[in-house]
Formats: C-alpha cells, structure tokens, sequence
C-alpha cells in the first residue's frame, strides 16, 4: 500500500509517495535524494541518520515516513545557505573536528539543535546532547570543542 505524504523537507514543502513501512532515511536518501543522511546501523543506536524533525533530532531510520506527514523535516543540505556554511558546520571545519566524516551530519544536527534551545551548553550539557551520536574515529574531544566553538 502506497501513501501521499506532505513534508516540509529544508523549508520546502514536498510530496511524497511513501509505501507502507517505508522509513524516513529511505524517503529521504532514495525519494529525496539527499544523502548526507547516512545509514549507519539502521536500529536507532548510532545518529548517523539524525534529522530535525519539528527541530529535534531524531533517528530516521526508526521512524515511519508516514509519521513525519505534516512536520518540518531538516537535513544537513538544508543548513548551508549556499557555499555559506551554516555556523555549526563552519566551526566543526575550523576546530578540524571532521575525520572519516560519517558520522558529522548527524553530529552537525544535534548540535545545532542544542544550541538553538541553549546557546551556551555546559561541557555536560554537549556531551548529553550528543551522547546519541557515536563517532568511530572516536573524534569526541575535536567535536565537543567545534560545539563549544559555535557557542561562542
Ligand atoms: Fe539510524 Fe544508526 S542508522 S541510528
């Protein structure tokens, strides 16, 4: 069975044709073509898949297509204005906080939403927002620095 779904993908409201269990990393990276999204375990334990929805990150490979029919959905593509980087990503780039880069758009994401709600997170307070994102390079001090960096 086939859904007509209507989400707001990066501002801009998009229609989809969903099929019934289809989840959200699929609509985005196969209907959508935005793959910066990226599948990592494809069992919610990893944010390599992390989107905003309605600004909060989530895991889309855990959550039905169909449940985000309505909302406002945000990839990495939709942060940068242009070549103009989005404040987070530039201060990942200038703390050097990237290395396979797998794991970045996810970690790019929950930072960004931290930093909407509270714009000068503790130490703990960026470590719990991103304890849901796992780095494989490990790269977790570079990356809790280019938070810290955009908070400032
Ligand atoms: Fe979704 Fe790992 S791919 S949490």
């Amino acid at each position: 069975m086939e859904y007509k779904i209507k989400i707001f993908l990066n501002g801009k409201e998009t229609m989809f044709n969903v099929s019934e269990g289809e989840t959200l990393i699929d609509t985005i990276r196969e209907r959508a073509g935005l793959k910066g999204c990226k599948r990592g375990c494809d069992s919610g334990e990893c944010g390599a898949c992390t989107v905003l929805l309605d600004g909060v990150p989530i895991n889309s490979c855990s959550l039905l297509s169909v449940q985000a029919d309505g909302r406002s959905v945000v990839t990495i593509e939709g942060l940068s204005n242009g070549a103009k980087l989005h404040p987070v990503q530039q201060a990942f780039y200038d703390a050097g906080a990237v290395q396979c880069g797998y794991c970045i758009p996810g970690m790019v994401l929950s930072a960004k939403a931290l930093l909407d709600k509270n714009p000068s997170p503790s130490d703990g307070e960026i470590r719990k927002a991103l304890s849901g994102n796992l780095c494989r390079c490990t790269g977790y001090t570079k990356i809790e620095a280019a938070v810290k960096l955009a908070a400032k």
